[in-house]
């Protein structure tokens, strides 16, 4: 007995060395994790860089097409890939080829489980893993993409709200609020101990301007992002967790609209509340130069590592040598798109991704590489 104990430990320690397992008890964790200004992994630098594709999760793609679009964006240099975790839908709309994650009757919302609904996102986190590449995974946007057929707050407000208009009641009435919440419950559990995913984000471009007619309420958004996101890490402490904001300032003294508050936001009081863990903006009006130092004069700050989530599909070299010298440790560009892949909607009808092999593409790639190269 004896002796096979001792055979099945040597076999086991075997099977470690030549699998790669860590060893129980050792600190090796396979999700990345925010280190000062830095991401990490396992104890080494990890850079994040790619593309959104916020159709990925929304296309019914074949097995293939996933499978061919998730290589081509591996083959780009890309280590990350931004995309939506939601799809909320009036019944009315569904039809066979729809993938969504909500369905709404009415002002009741149900959660679709099916091969058409969270069985769908589980293929795409099966074949993001197949290529190596991790997802930041978008939990809502303030916009509704694809001319108004993929959800968003704009769903939320015209099913449940009294004041659909100017959407920002979803961040306010507690009814929305709830339905959201048992929404992010759903998909936060489900893949709590996946390390494929990288972080949540609460939803794109979250701001809040208007509710119904009036101004929206002083601090509602950022009231609300404290409660999400604490909400997030309640569930799952495995996981980054990002508002996914603009990263529009709110100062007194300003020249500019961006740095006025308009968008009912600050990301200097976003970026540091304890459970954010990095900070998000996307290209504004401002000139890119200084909208970036000001960012990460803020995450610097703030010890938090910083993501430029949005830019393009114009996109220019002065950017990207930007980004890197100024130390911002994440980018996405807008966005990647595939010409040959079949789909249940076009989804990009203002010719909004960089087709590969075009000069920005190979501008993208360089990037990609310049942004790993860094020490
Ligand atoms: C965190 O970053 C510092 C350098 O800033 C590095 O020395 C340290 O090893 C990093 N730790 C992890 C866990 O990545
Ligand atoms: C912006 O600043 C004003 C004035 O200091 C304050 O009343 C408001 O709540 C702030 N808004 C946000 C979103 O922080
Ligand atoms: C996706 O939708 C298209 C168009 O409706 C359809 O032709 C195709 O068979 C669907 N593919 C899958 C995998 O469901």
């Amino acid at each position: 007995m004896e002796l096979l104990g001792a055979f099945l430990s040597l076999l086991l320690f075997f099977l470690a060395v030549v699998t790669g397992l860590p060893s129980r008890g050792s600190q090796t964790t396979r999700f990345v994790k925010a280190n000062g200004t830095q991401f990490s992994l396992d104890g080494s630098k990890f850079t994040v860089v790619g593309a959104n594709a916020y159709w990925l999760s929304l296309a019914n793609l074949s097995e293939q097409d996933m499978e061919k679009v998730f290589s081509e964006i591996s083959e780009s240099g890309a280590t990350t890939v931004r995309v939506w975790g939601h799809n909320e839908m009036p019944e009315s709309q569904i039809t066979p080829q729809t993938i969504y994650y909500q369905s709404w009757s009415g002002n009741k919302a149900t959660i679709n489980y099916g091969a058409n609904g969270l069985r769908y996102f589980d293929r795409v986190v099966e074949s993001a893993k197949r290529h190596n590449l991790r997802l930041i995974v978008v939990l809502m946007s303030y916009w509704n993409a694809a001319d108004g057929k993929t959800g968003g707050v704009e769903t939320y407000a015209r099913q449940m709200l009294t004041t659909p208009v100017n959407h920002g009641g979803f961040f306010i009435d507690e009814g929305a609020k709830n339905v959201f919440k048992t929404y992010v419950k759903a998909v936060v559990g489900r893949y709590r101990d996946n390390p494929t995913v990288m972080s949540w984000e609460l939803g794109h471009d979250m701001i809040c301007m208007w509710v119904g007619g009036r101004k929206c309420p002083a601090g509602s958004l950022t009231a609300w992002t404290r409660e999400l996101s604490s909400f997030i890490k309640s569930i799952d402490p495995n996981h980054l967790v990002a508002s996914g904001d603009p990263g529009d300032y709110n100062k007194t003294d300003t020249d500019a609209l961006e740095y006025s508050g308009w968008a009912g936001l600050d990301f200097e009081v976003n970026i540091v509340m304890d459970s954010i863990d990095y900070g998000t903006f996307s290209l504004s009006g401002i000139d890119p130069m200084r909208w970036i130092d000001d960012h990460v004069e803020t995450a610097t700050l703030a010890h938090k590592p910083l993501i430029f989530n949005k830019f393009g599909p114009e996109i220019y070299q002065e950017w990207l040598d930007k980004l890197v010298s100024a130390g911002v440790a994440g980018s996405f560009y807008w966005q990647f798109g595939s010409e040959d892949i079949r789909m249940n909607m076009p989804y990009w009808f203002y010719g909004d991704y960089v087709p590969r092999g075009s000069h920005t593409y190979r501008l993208l790639v360089d990037h990609a590489k310049a942004m790993k190269d860094r020490p």
